[in-house]
């Protein structure tokens, strides 16, 4: 089908469905184009839950189509491509959330929002890249268990000498992969470019940062800040929207080979129609776990 009667039919049949569609950041630009709403996982799950939409389609990766059944659970949650998964949040098993819960009784668990239903039912609470600072500094106590990102957990711990934050070893393999080389060289190349970090990145590319923000804060950075050149230490995808939202600047990649993330670029508008008309793949949630998974997210959004 040509592309033009592939975006109608889509259209089309979102219509019919009553269905809303929801694209990560990182999605490849024709997905991002059709969406109805864009940005990070948590928000697009949020603003789902307040439409009266009765079917989300989640073009990101499984954990987000999760979150967004753990916030709307009347509501039909479907993932165009069954296996986009998220690889940081595969790293950790329940048991390994078990294992570090029985090892260190008194921490409070705080859950990054990129893992699955489960491990987010073993939490007090969870956090997103924007958030974590501030979540972890709610709680007294002095020992705090951070999963599943150990680069999250080792940039939030910067902020809180007086506490010691214990982590789970796991990590996004694309953002992991960014060397402070490849920063620098990338500096030398455009020496008047702010260089921003997604707090997904290894401690010595933190150190070269300007600034650390998730990918929503790097996009409301690229809009406030007066610079016309950044440097963007995150997966590859979010420059479409950076350079759509601000077509008088420039965004440069230091690695846009090794950050590209293939789960998050699965989703064609030809699985994207699929999803519509056969109603696939729908994502559920057992309910005992939902609720749990539910309270940690509430509990942040109580705070935030
Ligand atoms: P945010 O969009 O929450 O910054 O997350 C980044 C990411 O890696 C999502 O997979
Ligand atoms: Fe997971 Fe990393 Fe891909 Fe985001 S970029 S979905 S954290 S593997």
């Amino acid at each position: 089908m040509e592309k033009q009667r592939l975006i109608e039919r889509i259209l089309e049949l979102k219509e019919k469905r009553k269905a809303i569609i929801l694209a990560h950041n990182y999605q490849p630009p024709e997905i991002q184009d059709i969406a109805d709403l864009r940005g990070d996982s948590l928000e697009l799950s949020l603003k789902a839950s307040k439409t009266d939409a009765e079917v989300i389609v989640f073009c990101g990766v499984y954990f987000m189509a999760e979150t967004a059944k753990i916030v709307s659970p009347k509501k039909k949650v479907l993932l165009p491509v069954g296996s986009a998964c998220c690889d940081m949040a595969d790293m950790i098993t329940p048991e390994d959330v078990l294992r570090l819960k029985e090892a260190y009784p008194d921490a409070p668990v705080v859950t990054y929002v990129n893992s699955t239903a489960e491990v987010k039912a073993l939490s007090d609470i969870c956090c997103t890249s924007a958030n974590a600072v501030k979540v972890v500094g709610t709680f007294k106590e002095k020992q705090i268990i951070m999963l599943p990102d150990m680069n999250l957990a080792r940039y939030t711990q910067r902020f809180y000498p007086d506490k010691k934050i214990i982590y789970f070893e796991g990590f996004c393999p694309f953002h992991h992969l960014l060397t402070p080389e490849e920063v620098l060289e990338a500096k030398k190349g455009h020496p008047q470019a702010l260089f921003i970090a997604h707090p997904e990145c290894r401690p010595e590319v933190i150190d070269l940062a300007d600034r650390v923000a998730s990918t929503s804060g790097m996009l409301r950075l690229a809009k406030e800040l007066p610079n016309k050149e950044f440097i963007i230490g995150t997966e590859v995808g979010l420059l479409y929207p950076l350079s759509q939202q601000n077509p008088d600047k420039k965004f440069y990649h230091p690695a846009p080979e090794k950050m590209f993330c293939p789960s998050m670029k699965k989703i064609t508008l030809e699985n994207l129609l699929a999803s519509l008309e056969n109603l696939e793949f729908e994502v559920v949630v057992e309910e005992e776990i939902r609720i749990k998974a539910y309270n940690a997210v509430k509990r942040m959004l109580e705070i935030v």
